[in-house]
């Protein structure tokens, strides 16, 4: 059992808050995601979760109990960085074997339980090199197998796939997944990267200038974004400014630059309200439609091997819209475009 809890989290650098009255809670056994751009706060949060800096203000528990007063090496946590952070002196089973002798783990006890832990990362045999002879993805595995081994009840990330290429972060994303799912251990994760957030999480914390702007399932903040930082932040979205101009129970109809449209929305909106409507471009259908059909021209049309990115100005207004496959559309060409009835509506105008 682990679970971890800010609340009302700050810390102040000069004038800046680095991070403003942050609350978050990660559930036992929980994938908790912290999103957000550059300089939002994610590291800062991480470090004061680890105990290797102290807020100004707000508490951090553990199980319910505040840990304030613990040093980093009590608080039973263990962080991998995006730096790696290895030992370079040392070789991989001393750097995976360190926390275990600072604990007085026996020595039979200890290398059991580095063998096991590059089991785990599948670094098996190659305990005795150091790790300048250990290419960027494997010294990030010896970084895990150092903090899986002390067996730690939660586990803190700092963008440990950052420094990798895409195609072994893809792969190093689906093991760091499958290794907390086996050992059930309490992580929270920061990145920038909004994929790996999706891939990994059960839910996702997304960070905006030091504070915490929502939270929720990658579903909920992919396709129920409640802030506009979180539509334009996760992937791509087309975002409209709408005036509601009437409707009733959960079907609207709002005046835009792009023109009027039908909105089903179960939120409770008024006449007047000034809202966003958020249009992801897979849910754009080229061709015609009854309801919410418009007419514009193709600007560019970008080929990415599985879709088409296609530009479309329709009035002033240039949407992104994909398709799957090969560009059926070119360019100049005027086609009909489909909104959905049922795009994510953001109570920001
Ligand atoms: N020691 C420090 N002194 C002064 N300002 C700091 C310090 N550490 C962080 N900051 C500032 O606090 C803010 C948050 O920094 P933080 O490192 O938490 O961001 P981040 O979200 O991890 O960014 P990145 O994605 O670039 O790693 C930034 O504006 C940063 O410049
Ligand atoms: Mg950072």
């Amino acid at each position: 059992m682990a679970q971890v809890e800010l609340r009302g989290v700050t810390k102040v650098y000069g004038a800046t808050a680095a991070v403003q009255d942050v609350h978050l809670e990660a559930r036992d056994g929980e994938f908790l995601t912290i999103l957000g751009p550059s300089g939002c706060g994610k590291t800062t949060t991480l470090r004061i979760i680890a105990g290797l800096l102290d807020p100004d203000g707000g508490e951090v528990l553990l199980d319910g109990r505040p840990v304030h007063h613990l040093p980093a090496h009590r608080r039973e946590t263990a962080m991998v960085f995006q730096s790696y952070a290895l030992f370079p002196h040392m070789t991989v089973e001393e750097n995976v074997a360190f926390g275990l002798r600072m604990r007085r783990v026996p020595e039979e006890e200890r290398r059991v339980r580095v063998e096991e832990a590059l089991r785990m990362v599948e670094l098996s045999g190659l305990g005795g090199r150091y790790p300048r002879a250990l290419s960027g993805g494997q010294q990030q595995r010896v970084a895990v197998a150092r903090a899986v081994v002390t067996r730690p009840k939660v586990l803190l990330f700092d963008e440990p796939l950052s420094n990798l290429d895409a195609k072994l972060r893809e792969r190093l994303r689906l093991e760091l997944r499958a290794l907390q799912q086996r050992l059930r251990v309490t992580t929270i994760y920061v990145t920038h990267d909004q994929a790996e957030a999706l891939v990994l999480s059960d839910r996702i914390v997304v960070m905006h200038r030091g504070r915490v702007v929502e939270v929720g399932t990658p579903q909920d903040v992919y396709r129920r974004p409640r802030a506009r930082v979180t539509a334009e932040f996760l992937g791509v979205a087309n975002l409209i400014p709408a005036t509601v101009a009437g409707g009733e129970g959960a079907r609207y109809v709002a005046d835009t630059a792009i023109g009027r449209l039908e909105v089903a929305c179960a939120d409770r909106l008024a006449q007047g309200d000034a809202v966003t409507l958020s249009f992801r471009p897979e849910d754009i259908r080229i061709g015609p439609g009854p309801v919410n059909c418009l007419s514009g021209a193709v600007q560019q049309a970008a080929y990415l091997g599985s879709i088409t990115d296609y530009v479309i100005r329709v009035n002033d207004v240039l949407l992104r819209v994909q398709e799957p496959g090969e560009p059926a559309r070119g360019v100049g060409e005027t086609v009909s475009l489909v909104l959905p009835a049922a795009p994510a509506v953001i109570r920001e105008p």
